[in-house]
């Protein structure tokens, strides 16, 4: 939510910025807005409504400055209005925030005692009276002062008038990632606004302050101790970034899955020699998961948000199936405030691509208090929750751009496969051979969804149908239930239809009111053990008119009269249909959206890292 970057150094920065934010525009589009020193004017303030194109049209030709902030905004306080957009000023400070600041009303009756009144509805705005109304001339003081009185989550970027050139910084909750290099001192909300500049980043901790300066960045701790930067550095290029030929990001990131799922994949996969019998399984010495994690499970929790729970509701069939012991998923944002019981029996495993969704986040530090045992399955290197959990599971799927998630849900739903199937081998329920012949499985699975991709002309003829509906469904069972809801999720949040997930057996117990000849039905056919089940219910939707949309395995046998088009799966092991079919569901958003016309990467009202309850 809301991206954040801030430049000091040899470049004119409202160019550092502008790029930082086009590159940052995921996070939020509704405004945007730069403040940077100016020798003419102190700061200079420009903001404006909708996406960075339009500030970048706004900004006068001859503003140059080597020091300033930047900001893409998703409105939480206040409506997208010119006035809301950031920056904020008050007195001597101009900051940008990323995050809540939940005690803002109450801050905000003490602050009008001292004669400060706010001209925006913002949290934001509020930030930067109280850190004025705290300045006496030494920032650290005051940013400290004021961390002190705020509640809630935020990353800030400060400029204070009387100190051109400096930005300050602090983090609490929200993400920050900054590096030093030959262009000057960069700080953003995320790698990919540095990643023109430098591959070397770190992540400044909660609570430390950062002052960047031409020359370098200097960092004190909560104890007000010098701190010192744990570099890291990015393993993909600035192109991965790009949009390399295609008209969208979530276009080039579907296309990027067999990459994806090989690299979260293969280098999992270890040959390994028993008895004179060689055996391929999957291994997590490098992500150093022990098979002690796995060991003793009593229960299973899944808890994360939007795409990242729906692959952990694949997680909890394959888990159910291997090991036998119940798993329950529950959305991150209801699992924080359900009071749990958890012990050091129970797994808890968090699915983020961000690392950073403030309820997955929370989910965690719950579990962790609570006893559990904790594992995440992240994108992001470094990340929030990457960096709380015990033990990370990094998906390789490179970086995601799109709002819609693709490539990331597919190396998650990789990440369950090749965990099932290890703590399955751990705990004596897969024999060394079965669980090979698994990983084998999903090896092989890869090279299908080259197949999957080459289907652009039924994808786009299905979506051309679907761009009249103003109501559609998802019907399957057991996996094909779960990817239901991940489908319908897809479609919705980029075409602004109206869809629904079903389980196909439950229609007739209330929805089946709701199918009409103007009611697409996408119906998902891939397990073979419950296809007579599903054609059944196939039958139940068209009978009452529907559209069928059908996706199937090749060897399956429904009449013809039962269903419009039918995409079949390449020949695979049901258990491996999900990737395929997955890929399938998203090429059909994908079409209808740019059919419609609509903004595919960036549809209205998302944002793609949510770090706001
Ligand atoms: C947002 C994104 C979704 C994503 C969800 C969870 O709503 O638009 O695509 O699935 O957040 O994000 P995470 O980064 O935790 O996977």
């Amino acid at each position: 939510m809301c991206g954040i970057i801030g430049f000091t150094g040899g470049r004119n920065a409202a160019g550092v910025l502008l790029d930082g934010l086009a590159e940052l525009e995921y996070r939020g589009y509704d405004s945007a807005g730069i403040s940077c020193f100016t020798r003419e004017n102190g700061i200079d303030t420009v903001k404006t409504v909708g996406k960075v194109a339009n500030l970048r049209a706004c900004l006068p030709p001859g503003l140059t400055s080597s020091c300033g902030i930047g900001h893409t905004r998703w409105a939480t306080h206040g409506g997208v209005s010119q006035t809301n957009a950031h920056p904020h000023t008050c007195g001597r400070v101009t900051l940008i925030h990323n995050g809540i600041i939940e005690n803002y009303l109450a801050l905000r009756e003490e602050l009008a005692q001292t004669g400060r009144t706010p001209v925006s509805q913002t949290d934001s705005e509020i930030a930067a009276m109280l850190i004025d109304s705290l300045y006496d001339g030494d920032a650290r003081a005051a940013i400290r002062a004021a961390a002190a009185r705020l509640e809630g989550a935020y990353a800030f970027c400060i400029l204070f008038a009387d100190q051109p050139g400096t930005i300050w910084c602090i983090r609490r909750g929200s993400p920050l990632v900054a590096c030093h290099c030959e262009a000057g001192s960069i700080i953003a909300s995320d790698m990919v606004a540095l990643l023109r500049y430098s591959k070397d980043y770190f992540v400044l901790e909660e609570n430390q302050i950062a002052r960047l300066t031409p020359d370098g960045i200097s960092l004190t701790g909560p104890d007000g101790m010098p701190a010192f930067p744990d570099y890291q550095t990015v393993t993909w290029d600035v192109s991965s970034a790009q949009k390399n030929g295609f008209k969208h990001y979530m276009e080039k990131e579907i296309h990027e899955q067999p990459e994806a799922l090989s690299r979260t994949i293969t280098p999992r996969i270890l040959k390994y020699q028993e008895n004179g019998s060689v055996f391929t399984l999957p291994d997590f010495s490098a992500d150093c998961i022990p098979d002690s994690v796995f060991r003793d499970l009593t229960r299973i929790v899944i808890t994360a948000c939007g795409t990242a729970m729906h692959a952990g509701m694949m997680g909890k069939i394959l888990f159910e199936r291997l090991l036998r012991i119940p798993v329950t998923v529950d959305i991150a944002s209801e699992f924080r405030y359900q009071d749990p019981i958890l012990d050091k029996n129970t797994l808890v495993i968090t699915v983020s691509q961000s690392g950073e969704t403030a309820d997955t986040l929370a989910a965690l530090r719950l579990a962790r208090s609570a006893g559990g045992r904790t594992l995440s399955i992240v994108n992001v290197k470094g990340s929030s929750i990457a960096r709380e959990s015990e033990h990370v599971f990094y998906t390789h799927a490179g970086p995601e751009i799109a709002v819609a998630s693709t490539k990331a849900y597919t190396a998650q739903l990789a990440a369950f496969y090749l965990i099932a199937f290890r703590a399955a081998f751990a705990c004596g329920r897969l024999s060394a051979a079965e669980c090979s012949a698994r990983a084998e499985g999903l090896l092989s699975m890869i090279p299908s969804i080259h197949r999957i991709l080459e289907m652009k002309e039924i994808t786009e003829k299905i979506s051309r149908h679907l761009t009249r509906a103003s109501d559609l469904f998802f019907i399957g069972r057991g996996m094909d239930y779960a990817l239901s809801c991940e489908g319908s999720i897809k479609l919705k949040e980029i075409s602004y239809i109206h869809s629904e997930a079903y389980a196909a057996g439950e229609l007739k117990h209330g929805t089946l009111s709701l199918i009409t000849a103007d009611v697409p039905v996408i119906a998902l056919a891939t397990q073979h053990d419950v296809l007579s089940k599903m054609v059944s219910n196939i039958k139940e939707v068209r009978a009452r008119g529907a559209f069928v949309i059908l996706v199937t395995a090749a060897d399956a046998v429904i009449e013809e009269s039962q269903y419009d088009y039918r995409i079949d799966l390449p020949s695979m092991d049901d258990w491996f249909a999900p990737f395929a079919a997955a890929v399938i569901l998203q090429l059909i958003a994908y079409h209808t959206s740019y059919l419609r016309g609509l903004d595919v990467d960036q549809p209205r009202n998302l944002a793609k890292s949510v770090t706001v309850e």
